[in-house]
């Protein structure tokens, strides 16, 4: 399955793709790495792997339709078959959403529906909740939200930081977003409703996953 990897930054979870995808009998690969603004290190990240890149600056489009537009074209011309979100910081529209149904991914920094949007692990730490994690899920328009693929928790520790937790769950990011793309490219979710469920999960993803379908 050829997959097209979103960006607006660093690429830690692009990374994590990339580092999959290298695996030999890994059933994607990334055709694409588009980023929304100009320079940033994902970028270099795809380029020492050899992975075609663009810059589709929202800021030199007319609006959102135009812009989306120009990303839509340069995804199918790539012939990609999955869009792989991973630190893209802008919000897709019903437009955008509804030409990839269930074809878009996400992976969020909270166990959702927790903690949509940004500073997740701020809002953790002063909810007092005894658990944090990540979220890989399908898209919807809505901010953060769309049927669960994938989730990872972290345990919340006494005296935690924000760095600390930070890190603890970007770990489990980048485990977890490998796991939901080869899960969906071999062709083993299925989306009912607004749950997703997984053929034939392997004991040990069957602890992280939703129940077999
Ligand atoms: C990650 O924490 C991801 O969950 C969130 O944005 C961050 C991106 O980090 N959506 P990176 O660019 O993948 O390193």
């Amino acid at each position: 399955m050829k997959i097209g990897v979103l960006i607006s930054g660093r690429g830690s979870n692009l990374q994590a793709l990339i580092d999959a995808a290298q695996v030999r009998g890994f059933p994607a690969e990334i055709a694409l790495v588009i980023s929304n603004i100009p320079g940033v290190y994902g970028i270099e990240r795809a380029e020492r792997a050899g992975i075609p890149t663009r810059v589709v600056d929202h800021k030199s489009f007319a609006g959102k339709a135009p812009f989306e537009d120009a990303l839509h074209d340069e995804l199918t011309t790539a012939g990609v078959e999955l869009v792989c979100l991973a630190g893209f910081m802008r919000l897709l529209t019903e437009g955008f959403v509804s030409r990839w149904p269930d074809k878009i991914v996400n992976i969020h920094p909270s166990l959702l529906p927790s903690f949509k949007g940004l500073h997740t692990h701020e809002r953790a730490l002063e909810a007092g909740v005894r658990f944090g994690g990540c979220t890989v899920h399908f898209v919807r328009p809505a901010m953060d939200d769309g049927p669960i693929i994938v989730q990872a928790a972290v345990p919340i520790l006494t005296n935690d930081t924000v760095d600390a937790l930070t890190a603890r769950v970007l770990a489990e990011e980048h485990r977890i977003y490998p796991l939901a793309v080869k899960l969906i490219a071999q062709g083993r979710t299925r989306v009912d409703g607004e749950r997703v469920t997984i053929a034939d999960a392997e004991a040990p993803a069957a602890a992280l996953v939703n129940p077999q379908g």
